[in-house]
């Protein structure tokens, strides 16, 4: 069974400056909740309790945010706005939550390897909160990934198709079909330009991991701008075992950066706040 879930969330959040110069990225707010809110959520929907972050410096209201604020339950005790921290209490009360930091920003591999003391030698599943990931329709991401994981126990990514002239931004993969939406991953590309690209299958911020990626990661070499990627360790881990990519069911924004997190605060409004689901 799994129960735990990484949430790498140590980077700068460039791409959103200067909102992200001294708040955290995972603190922006989607309509009126923080992104990591709302990927903490889809972790707990999935059965994931034990929450393991890996911060940084000036992420502190990420704590924060995962405690009780005393003074604000005091102030609201009793009144309507209590129905406001319906959700944030549901978190607080079924989740741990625990915290490392990473001291310097040497990528999302290096945040990963960062995180193993937190989790140990067990699998567990990696959240990257700015990717938004809703399914309207059934299970959540992470739910349909962690049932997958129950029956094939390797290594989950999660896929989507994306546009072939933006595959320099993805780690993006090449598989042979083994079912209905289902790759076994052969080759995996680290943000190819299009014309190099094995495919417009990018990978995203959900995955289900196998605790010898740890070890893999230390072996892994500095990559594209000196950062240890995750897609050159999950490269060594299909060709010494195996490697699933899953093309899931249901919508990502990419909320690192300004159109996509314009579209999710759009959707949420829509399909969350108007009908009263938001808390
Ligand atoms: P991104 O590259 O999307 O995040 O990393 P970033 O570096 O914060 O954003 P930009 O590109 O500068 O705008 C993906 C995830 O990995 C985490 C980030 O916090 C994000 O959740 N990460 C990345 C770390 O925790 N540590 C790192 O060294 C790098």
């Amino acid at each position: 069974m799994i129960k735990k879930c990484l949430f790498p969330a140590a980077g700068y959040g460039t791409r959103f400056l200067p909102a992200t110069k001294a708040m955290p990225k995972e603190m922006l707010p989607v309509v009126n909740k923080p992104l990591i809110q709302y990927g903490v959520e889809e972790a707990l929907d999935a059965g994931l309790t034990e929450i393991s972050i890996v911060t940084g410096r000036g992420k502190r209201a990420l704590e924060d945010h995962f405690d009780i604020s005393y003074e604000l339950e005091n102030q609201i005790k009793g009144t309507d706005k209590e129905k406001y921290l319906v959700g944030i209490r549901r978190l607080l009360s079924e989740c741990s939550f625990s915290y490392t930091r990473q001291t310097e920003m040497k990528g999302l591999g290096h945040a990963i390897l960062t995180g193993r003391p937190l989790i140990g030698d067990e699998p567990f599943a990696v959240v990257l909160a700015d990717d938004l990931c809703v399914n309207l329709d059934g299970d959540g991401v992470l739910m349909q990934m962690v049932k997958l994981y129950n029956q094939y126990r390797c290594t989950i990514i999660a896929i989507q198709e994306v546009d072939p002239q933006e595959t320099n931004k993805y780690g993006v993969i090449a598989g042979d079909l083994i079912g209905d939406d289902l790759y076994r991953v052969r080759n995996m590309v680290e943000k190819p330009a299009p014309e190099d690209a094995p495919s417009n299958l990018a990978i995203i911020g959900r995955y289900i991991l196998t605790p010898d990626i740890f070890d893999l990661i230390k072996q892994t070499e500095p990559g594209k701008g000196g950062e240890i990627q995750i897609t050159d360790a999950l490269m060594k881990q299909a060709q010494n075992g195996c490697v699933i990519a899953y093309k899931f069911k249901g919508k990502r924004f990419d909320c690192g950066g300004a159109e996509g997190y314009i579209e999710a605060t759009n959707f949420c409004f829509e399909n969350f706040y108007k009908t009263g689901k938001a808390y």
